[in-house]
């Protein structure tokens, strides 16, 4: 068997197969399906410092290969987190990441302080798709300087591994991915969902209650490569690829484009023991291809 050990900064991965925020609950909702101490690592679903609804329904639509959503960060806030999901989840053998959402660089920070005294929580991703408020609502993670002033505030007040996750909603992700890189990001994981739109063309309206939402799913994945290797060779930190990974032959692209590790977030729902055997699979293929460790093929693509 190969080894499938990785290391994102501190943080040790008994493999590279992690679940995507908002695909996988708090793990807790899979464990039925699936062992969780057999992923390597747990991103729970988007947590904000206040609560949030999240948007009116209907939230979510299917498309040719993908869905569409609109949830909207639909959250009971950190400190219900703190009190009352924390306390189910900080025994699971994995990592427990969560990931944190915001509307101003002082909320992020904030929240982000109150998840860095939770001792078994060793790592949080920064979803920098959120608008921001203050500045009508365009999205952190679209500007540098916006992805910057994120990252800054919360590093002077998180202390463990701070992974920023970003927006594929934009002209040039390399530049933003230096941008996180340069204010103190250890690593970097993307892609977030791609902005779309579905017409109900009887009612002659949208499929979602915003009339937009964002697009996930095998249909991405083509484009969530291309950035994974554009991000890879700009940055020194490790990357973590996401966007329709399905099966382990999609999983060892990203990590010959130059992904340390990859999250799966759609294709839970269609088979939610998926992460395991995508673990497997990564394992099978290594073994037959005579590669002792899972290293052996991270940025191995010859381009
Ligand atoms: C229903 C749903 C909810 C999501 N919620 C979040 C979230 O709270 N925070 C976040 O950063 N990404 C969220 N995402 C984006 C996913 O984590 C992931 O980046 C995206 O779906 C692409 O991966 P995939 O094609 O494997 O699903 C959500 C995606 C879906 C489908």
């Amino acid at each position: 068997m190969a080894s499938l050990n990785v290391k994102i900064n501190n943080l040790e991965l008994k493999n590279p197969v992690m679940t995507a925020s908002g695909t996988f609950g708090y793990g807790l909702e899979f464990a039925d399906f699936v062992p969780l101490d057999g992923i390597g690592g747990i991103i729970v679903k988007g947590t904000t410092l206040n609560p949030r609804e999240g948007n009116d329904y209907p939230r979510m639509a299917e498309t040719h290969q993908g869905m569409l959503n609109c949830v909207g960060l639909q959250n009971k806030g950190v400190d219900y987190f703190c009190s009352n999901i924390y306390p189910q989840i900080k025994d699971i053998d994995t990592n427990m990441i969560v990931n944190v959402s915001g509307s101003s660089p002082e909320d992020y920070a904030e929240c982000a302080a109150r998840i860095d005294i939770l001792e078994n929580i060793p790592a949080i991703e920064l979803n920098i798709s959120c608008p921001n408020v203050r500045d009508g609502g365009m999205a952190f993670g679209v500007t540098c300087e916006g992805a910057a002033s994120v990252v800054r505030a919360v590093r002077k007040r998180y202390n463990k591994t701070l992974i920023v996750k970003l927006s594929p909603n934009v002209t040039d992700i390399a530049e933003i991915a230096r941008a996180v890189e340069a204010e103190g990001a250890d690593s970097v994981s993307l892609i977030n969902t791609l902005m779309g739109m579905a017409i109900d063309i009887e009612r002659r309206r949208t499929m979602l209650s915003i009339n937009t939402g964002g697009l996930s799913g095998p249909c991405v994945k083509p484009v969530a490569l291309r950035m994974v290797w554009q991000v890879a060779k700009a940055v020194n930190i490790p990357v973590i690829g996401l966007g329709g990974i399905s099966c382990a032959e999609d999983a060892i692209e990203f990590l010959m484009a130059g992904a340390t590790a990859i999250e799966i977030g759609t294709a839970n729902f269609i088979d939610p023991a998926v992460t395991i055997k995508v673990r497997d699979g990564i394992n099978d293929w290594l073994d037959l291809h005579g590669c002792n460790s899972v290293n052996d093929i991270i940025g191995a693509l010859e381009a």
